[in-house]
């Protein structure tokens, strides 16, 4: 069963005014259980409004949503426990920090869900370790951190409710190359090491590419495509055309096949490029056989 479906979901905002704006409209996709999924679009394709259904922040103007095969609004009352089922971390999200200590902005989440205090405690330190914090950040004022490490706070808050499915909407945005890559990274292993589902939004192909197996592209409030991450490369001029930039890599290969030269038109990796390469020198061989 998938963890999350949804049935011709569409979301407009500002309905009946001047302002009417259908921001997703009719999206029918399902998401199974502990797949790691990288969503992408240009800004405004709907990439934010989307998931904010799947934990209903949002509630569809028209269409459905399943999460563990249950219509969450059949119950709007109990929509809270989707918000602990399915976690989401918001763009910016340092925003939103407010408690006066690093650790008691980890433990609002387990807190409200009415754990004990030991369940919490041993959750806040998990979730702590999973981002890379150091027991000697924890008493600290999260005001006193830097981005990175405020991100994180925010990042570990939603981890440790635990939640079946964790959403991250662009959580590396505005931080430095080498911040990005540890954040996504420790975002890898949490996943191998919980199997638990995970929605990473993102407007970089090339970190789709390294960090998912499957991707949902998003154009003009559509889903434009939801495949594993090699058949989505392989249709990398329709990626482009929707004002997304691929990885050089692949356009370099892209190119290259296009001129007939025989190599696969999906390379979206180095590691991919260099596989390709040699076989064209001969089998593996090349200048040092
Ligand atoms: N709160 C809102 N009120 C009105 N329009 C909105 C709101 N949030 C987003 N939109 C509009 O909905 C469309 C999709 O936005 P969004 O979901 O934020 O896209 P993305 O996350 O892909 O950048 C855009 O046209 C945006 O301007
Ligand atoms: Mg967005």
């Amino acid at each position: 069963m998938s963890v999350i479906k949804t049935e011709h979901l569409t979301h407009t905002y500002s309905q009946g005014t001047s302002y009417e704006q259908a921001a997703v409209s009719d999206v029918s996709l399902e998401i199974e259980s502990g797949e790691m999924i990288g969503v992408i679009g240009h800004t405004g394709s709907g990439k934010s409004t989307l998931i904010q259904h799947f934990n209903g922040l949002l509630r569809p103007t028209s269409g459905n949503i399943y999460v563990d095969g249950e219509d969450i609004w059949e119950k709007p009352k109990e929509i809270r426990r989707i918000r602990f089922k399915v976690g989401l971390v918001f763009q910016y999200p340092e925003y939103q920090l407010f408690e006066d200590t690093v650790y008691k902005d980890i433990a609002f989440g387990p807190k409200n869900m009415g754990l004990s205090e030991e369940e919490i405690d041993q959750r806040v330190k998990e979730a702590a370790l999973f981002v890379g914090l150091k027991p000697h950040h924890m008493e600290k004022s999260p005001f006193e951190l830097s981005g990175g490490q405020k991100r994180r706070v925010a990042i570990a808050g939603v981890i440790a409710m635990n939640p079946e499915v964790l959403i991250l909407d662009e959580p590396t945005a505005g931080l430095d190359p080498k911040g990005r890559d540890r954040i996504l990274g420790q975002i890898v292993e949490y996943h191998k090491e919980r199997k638990n589902t995970i929605l990473l939004v993102s407007h970089s192909m090339e970190d789709v590419a390294k960090y998912t197996e499957k991707v949902l592209v998003m154009n003009h409030s559509r889903v434009a495509m939801f495949d594993d991450v090699e058949t989505v490369f392989s249709r990398s001029r329709e990626i482009e055309s929707m004002g997304l930039a691929v990885p050089q890599v692949s356009r370099v290969f892209l190119a290259l096949s296009e001129k007939g030269w025989p190599v696969p038109a999906n390379v979206y990796t180095v590691e991919q490029a260099k596989t390709a390469v040699e076989k064209i020198l001969g089998q593996g061989g090349g200048a040092n056989a």
